[in-house]
């Protein structure tokens, strides 16, 4: 397959037009068929609910080229069932699983060309997103709604990739105690703005939320999880109702059990316990795993491994293991991998 001409390994995480994405329309209960289209541009109601109560949802998910050629998705059903509980979550119309897939599956073949080649240190991100529109003007769910999927080649979301970042812990929340955190939903990403645009003035790479009820336990990065890694070679990470639920978690988490041996705990863990710590990191779809240099709290930088500077042996091999069921190169559990 012919690619396009770009410079793989230094391409950023910046969006690209590309040449086809999928667009579907649910109305009176309803989803249409779906289809591909050049027209990266969508015309709305001015009285569309996503553009004043931001009832809108999004996911991201990545395809990689194997070795061998073969294009595969990470776990797309994942994905799928969080946009459902998405949906739910601020009574949006649902895409199907199968739906879902399918689009994404579509969007990727009908781009294959921007799909980085095997072994540059690219992907390509896929972004499915749900959002209501139609005639409205008073607080209530939307008569109509629009799924649709484009994607686009991405490098790391930190710069560096495999390379240390330094977080800032937030006075501010990102969600509430009994809000929408646990959901893909745009406001979400709204509230994070203001303090991430703060962060960024800092120096820093992200901001560390804390528990928005009490202020005392981590919560999770404003575009990853968090993990650490305990000096006893325990792996932790926070039990929160007010994170969202990565898949990218879940799935280092069964490769620290299943082929590290490490203990797992999904635990409260205190901001005050940072020295528990000898190596930290941040996982998602966009970040991958990005080791955690230092996070700054209360006036001070709390390193992790090699004064912040350096990658943890953990951190390490599970970024190599994740990265090689990826690309199909590892053996991994039942339906991680999908082909395109
Ligand atoms: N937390 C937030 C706030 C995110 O935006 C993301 C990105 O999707 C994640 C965590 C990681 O989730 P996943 O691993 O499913 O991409
Ligand atoms: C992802 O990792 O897919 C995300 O949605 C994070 C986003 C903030 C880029």
């Amino acid at each position: 397959m012919e690619k396009v001409n770009l410079d793989w390994g230094n391409i950023g995480f910046e969006y690209r037009k590309t040449e086809l994405r999928y667009i579907s329309y649910w109305k009176d209960g309803l989803w249409d068929e779906g289809k591909l289209t050049e027209d990266n541009m969508i015309c709305i109601n001015e009285g569309s609910t996503v553009l004043h109560y931001g009832q809108s949802c999004f996911e991201g998910l990545k395809a990689q080229t194997a070795k061998d050629g073969r294009v595969l998705l990470f776990r797309p059903y994942e994905n799928a069932k969080r946009m459902i509980h998405s949906a739910k979550g601020i009574l949006m119309a649902e895409v199907p699983e199968e739906k879902f897939v399918n689009a994404c599956q579509q969007v990727v073949k009908a781009n294959l060309k921007w799909v980085p080649p095997y072994g540059v240190g690219a992907s390509f991100y896929i972004r499915p997103y749900l959002f209501g529109h139609g005639e409205n003007i008073g607080v209530k769910p939307s008569p109509e709604y629009i799924f649709s999927v484009f994607g686009c080649p991405v490098g790391p979301y930190f710069k560096g990739g495999m390379t240390p970042v330094n977080f800032v812990v937030s006075d501010y929340d990102r969600a509430a105690p009994n809000g929408t955190g646990g959901y893909k939903v745009g406001g979400n990403y709204a509230a994070s703005l203001l303090p991430l645009s703060i962060a960024k003035k800092q120096g820093f790479a992200d901001v560390l939320y804390l528990d928005p009820a009490t202020h005392t336990y981590i919560e999770e990065v404003g575009s990853a999880n968090f993990f650490g890694i305990t000096k006893d070679n325990r792996f932790l990470t926070p039990k929160s109702p007010s994170i969202l639920a990565s898949i990218t978690r879940r799935s280092i988490v069964e490769i620290a059990q299943k082929y590290l041996g490490l203990k797992v705990e999904e635990c409260q863990i205190p901001i005050d316990s940072l020295d528990q710590f000898v190596e930290a990191g941040a996982c998602g779809t966009a970040a991958v795993i990005t080791p955690i240099g230092g996070i700054f709290y209360k006036g001070k930088l709390h390193t992790f491994y090699g004064d912040g500077k350096g990658v943890g042996p953990i951190t390490k091999k599970l970024y190599d293991i994740l990265t090689a069921i990826q690309v199909g190169e590892h053996e991994a559990p039942e339906g991680w991998i999908v082909e395109v």
